[in-house]
């Protein structure tokens, strides 16, 4: 007899856990390091219009089907159609994946290494932005601490999801994540009071300039929707399969939309007036956030230990993101080729590992990889847009449609209702689902492909 599946403990820690997928990295570092390269308050208003039109449908789209078919990635689509060829859209979420674990959790571990930057007194007097762009390049560019790094971060991660879902994930996501709002915005409030440069870094994030707007940016803007949100790779469908059918899935995907997106737009008000206060440049890349935080820090008493509390508590919510990641490839190892959940974890997390450590080299330690034949961007950052926005937003349309025609918007909103009856966004979801979302990301990616400029 099959063991009934786990489930969450009860809806809060269901928003719990999905809001501590959704909020990591990609709120801290990624959204403010793709706004300073995609011309600031234009990125920043296509990025939550996109949320809201897009996110949050995709979402309970990924969500309904998780808790219709209680299945993996995978297998939510050959549960609803046996056989399908769609399961090749899973197939694609899962190795995704796997990709997006291999380079963020090279991201997390520069966290955990500036956290102990931070304690070890390496921020308490910075003569200028010069000595932070130092400190950074000449940390990310040692191959030793950063496969380190990189292969504790992946450790971690396995052995967290070696302990199963609620007890592992829910346990985590519970009680750190409003301290870290907290710090965030205690480092919003001094970056705004810093003086000189603020109005500037206020302006750039904020007042729109729609010429910086173009296919690139707008599937940008997409793609970090989608990322910020753990949507286009089956995440919130695995995540959809322990939710008990009496929850209500609309108030549990706006919670974390809201949530994730305040984080979001938060780490933003924090980076850029201090970044302009300091006269860096926005379109800095993926040392963004390291060079301008510990800025902010030593401009806060005591901040040496909010400073270090910060990059803790950044890299919990990096690790809260990285298990839902490798949740993704387990589950479906677990449901569909029948291995244990211990074998699994280890399994993928190793390839995930060997598949990080090009990019854990690529900012500065190879020069190979430190600048691709081609396309001239380092490894880390073409994973980071290849997966990180073409996958997802590619993942995205095939599961709209597939929820929209295939399964049928019809069974969709009935799951939807059981736990909600009065589910009042129906038609305009359906519409969503079935036109609006498809026909924006065929558009855009028609256009890219025009403009050939993929990276
Ligand atoms: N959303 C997470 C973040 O913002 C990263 C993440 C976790 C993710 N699971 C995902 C991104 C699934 C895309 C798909 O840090």
């Amino acid at each position: 007899m099959q063991e009934s599946r786990e489930l969450w403990n009860n809806k809060i820690g269901f928003i719990m856990a999905a809001a501590g997928s959704a909020i990591g990295l990609g709120n801290i570092w990624r959204f403010p390091y793709m706004t300073g390269q995609n011309g600031g308050a234009a990125f920043v208003l296509t990025y939550v219009i996109f949320v809201v039109l897009i996110g949050f449908a995709a979402m309970l789209a990924e969500l309904s089907l998780g808790r219709r078919t209680n299945k993996n990635a995978l297998g939510a689509f050959t549960a609803v159609v046996p056989g399908t060829k769609w399961r090749y859209v899973g197939g694609l979420g899962i190795f995704t994946g796997i990709a997006i674990l291999s380079f963020y959790s090279v991201i997390a571990g520069w966290t955990v290494g500036y956290m102990f930057k931070t304690i070890g007194g390496v921020f308490s007097h910075i003569p200028n932005a010069q000595y932070l762009a130092d400190v950074f390049t000449g940390f990310s560019a040692n191959p030793v601490s950063a496969i380190l790094l990189h292969g504790l971060f992946i450790f971690l991660t396995v052995f967290v999801v070696m302990g199963g879902v609620s007890k592992g994930i829910e346990r985590w996501s519970r009680i750190l994540m409003p301290l870290l709002f907290a710090i965030l915005l205690l480092l919003v409030i001094r970056a705004l009071t810093l003086g000189a440069g603020v109005k500037e870094g206020l302006a750039f994030y904020l007042k729109p300039d729609f010429s910086q707007i173009n296919a690139g940016t707008i599937l940008m803007a997409l793609g970090q929707a989608l990322f910020s949100l753990s949507l286009g790779m089956g995440t919130m469908i695995t995540y959809g399969s322990y939710i008990s059918k009496s929850d209500n899935l609309v108030s549990s995907a706006a919670s974390v939309a809201f949530f994730d997106t305040l984080i979001a737009l938060m780490a933003g008000l924090a980076i850029f007036p201090a970044l302009f206060a300091n006269g860096l440049n926005p379109a800095g890349g993926a040392g963004l956030v390291f060079m301008v935080f510990p800025m902010i820090f030593e401009k806060i008493p005591g901040g040496m230990i909010f400073g270090a509390g910060f990059f803790i508590l950044l890299s919990i919510a990096a690790l809260t993101s990285t298990i839902s990641l490798l949740e993704v490839p387990v589950s479906y190892l677990i449901d569909e080729r029948k291995w244990s959940r211990k074998i699994a974890a280890i399994a993928a997390g190793v390839l995930a590992f060997i598949l990080g450590i090009p990019s854990a080299i690529s900012q500065g330690a190879s020069d190979f990889f430190s600048n691709l034949p081609l396309i001239h961007i380092s490894f880390l950052d073409f994973m980071n847009i290849a997966f990180g926005n073409y996958a997802l937003t590619i993942g995205s349309f095939f599961i709209a449609l597939f929820v929209g025609w295939k399964w049928g918007i019809k069974n969709a909103v009935k799951e939807v209702e059981d736990g909600n009856p009065v589910f009042g966004y129906r038609k305009m979801w359906s519409f969503t689902l079935r036109f609006l979302a498809p026909i924006c990301i065929l558009i855009t990616m028609i256009y890219l492909a025009w403009t050939g400029n993929f990276f």
